[in-house]
């Protein structure tokens, strides 16, 4: 997915000029909390820009497997990465513990690699893209989420701008 993200990364500044074409969703059933803009890519791909919020002293970032290939690129901020490795739906234990900053970009694309987010020092952004879902569980909410507020979007959208530089 490396290759779709940089392909993605290149268009981002144009594809952000067409609000129209970007969904948003705030995701809060379970720490870290994201604010997601999110848009069909190509037919097989979704691209995604995420705000996610550092979680609460106690609280434990969601540890998860992913429904399909993904790459990320960290935009802004830093998060601290745990990795695990699982074929079955119980979360696996931790293999290995990363912190990422401002550049750093990974793929995920073996089904049964779990990891967890969490953000240090205030927020993170990040642009993600998530290739053909794979037939493999991994969590959703058991709750309807809302949508971003119309400032909420804008803000991001901004801030987007603001950590690429974009014209
Ligand atoms: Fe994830």
């Amino acid at each position: 997915m490396m290759p779709t993200l940089f392909k993605a990364e290149a268009k981002l500044a144009e594809l952000l000029k067409n609000r129209e074409a970007w969904r948003t969703l705030f995701i809060d059933y379970h720490p870290p909390y994201v604010e997601r803009l999110w848009m069909q890519f190509d037919t097989e791909t979704r691209l995604y820009l995420h705000r996610i919020h550092p979680c609460e002293p106690g609280e434990k970032a969601l540890f998860h497997p992913h429904a399909g290939p993904t790459a990320v690129r960290i935009v802004n901020g830093r998060y601290q990465m745990d990795v695990g490795f699982s074929e079955e739906d119980d979360a696996p234990p931790v293999l290995m513990s990363s912190i990422y900053e401002s550049g750093s970009c990974y793929e995920m694309s073996n089904p049964d690699a779990w990891h967890s987010v969490s953000p240090i020092g205030g927020s993170s952004l990040s642009i993600m893209v998530s290739g053909k879902p794979w037939n493999r569980w991994s969590p959703k909410s058991d709750k309807p989420l809302r949508e971003l507020t119309p400032s909420e979007r804008e803000v991001l959208v901004l801030d987007f701008h603001l950590a690429l530089q974009l014209g």
